[in-house]
């Protein structure tokens, strides 16, 4: 067992819901070394279940969100935002001993205490789609209910795909969904111009491919790395008067490439908060 996972080395821990980001976070965390019957799974179809067992035979599988919410110590809320409040429906009636997280974009930690009751330990994450393969970036946020251990287990959970970090501003969670939760497309979308651009010009498909991708690796490990220098002067180290990469940067700064970032990050921020206002709301097909 890695030592992260080891504040939830003996923790029961349930999902409701078990589709991508769900199946991602119990991969990681079996990987890492957590028993999976320690693991309790519930999800109205029974396809993906079936799928998971196939992986994990001794995962604890159910279609009754109940089940999974009565075992667990930590209970990942993992289904889409229009269907939180259907799905806490079954748990309404029960004597909850949990702490609840839920993973659900734009979902705030007030309406999962108004869905299950009042003075639950509740923490809201916004993990993104690179969790898939054990680099997500995942956003925490803790409500006063929650104790330094729970957050500790939260820790342990996310960092078992990728890396987290907390928030102490809850309101700050909208920037972390435009950020890490929406970012992979912002760098996919680039990435994809990038190679098309190459192929306009000659460069085979698979060569610029594996090019731009490294490329995007590379940059993303040096500003890991060298966390005491500006990303700026990292572009600025890179980046000789009158070269190259000068005559490509005049391009995207005349193009205003900061500014149209900070109208996307916005955007994202928005829609987040008109998702929360869906989420509070029940969802009735
Ligand atoms: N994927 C991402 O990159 C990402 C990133 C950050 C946050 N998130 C958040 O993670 C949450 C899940 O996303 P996802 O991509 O994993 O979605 P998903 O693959 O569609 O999984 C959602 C699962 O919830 C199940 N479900 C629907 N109604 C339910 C109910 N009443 N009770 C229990 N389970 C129910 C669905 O089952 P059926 O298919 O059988 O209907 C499905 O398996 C979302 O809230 C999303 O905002 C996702």
């Amino acid at each position: 067992m890695s030592d992260a996972i080891q504040a939830i080395a003996n923790a029961k821990i349930g999902f409701i819901g078990a589709g991508n980001m769900a199946a991602s976070i119990l991969g990681g965390l079996i990987q890492s070394g957590l028993p999976a019957k320690q693991i309790y799974v519930s999800n109205p179809s029974q396809g993906k279940l079936d799928a998971l067992l196939e992986r994990y035979p001794d995962l604890n599988t159910s279609n009754d969100n109940g089940y999974v919410a009565e075992h667990a110590d930590y209970l990942l809320l993992s289904v889409k935002p229009q269907k939180m409040a259907l799905a806490c429906k079954p748990l309404q009636e029960l004597d909850l001993n949990c702490c609840v997280i839920s993973v659900a974009a734009g979902v705030g930690c007030q309406t999962i205490e108004d869905l299950l009751g009042k003075g639950l330990p509740v923490i809201r994450s916004m993990p993104n789609t690179p969790s898939l393969v054990g680099a997500g970036a995942t956003g925490l946020f803790a409500n006063q209910h929650t104790s330094e251990q729970q957050k500790k287990a939260a820790t342990a959970i996310f960092d078992a795909v990728g890396l987290s970090v907390w928030v102490d501003d809850e309101s700050q969670m909208d920037l972390v969904t435009a950020v890490s939760g929406s970012g992979p497309a912002h760098y996919f979308l680039y990435m994809e111009s990038v190679v098309v651009a190459a192929m306009k010009q000659g460069l085979p498909e698979t060569t610029a491919r594996q090019l731009a991708a490294q490329t995007a690796l590379g940059a993303a490990r040096m500003v890991q790395d060298n966390p005491n220098l500006e990303i700026s002067q990292l572009r600025r180290n890179v980046t000789s008067p009158g070269g190259t990469t000068a005559a490509a940067l005049d391009v995207l700064n005349d193009g205003k490439l900061p500014e149209l970032v900070a109208k996307a990050v916005n955007a994202s921020v928005v829609r987040g908060k008109e998702l929360a206002e869906i989420a509070s709301k029940p969802d009735h097909d």
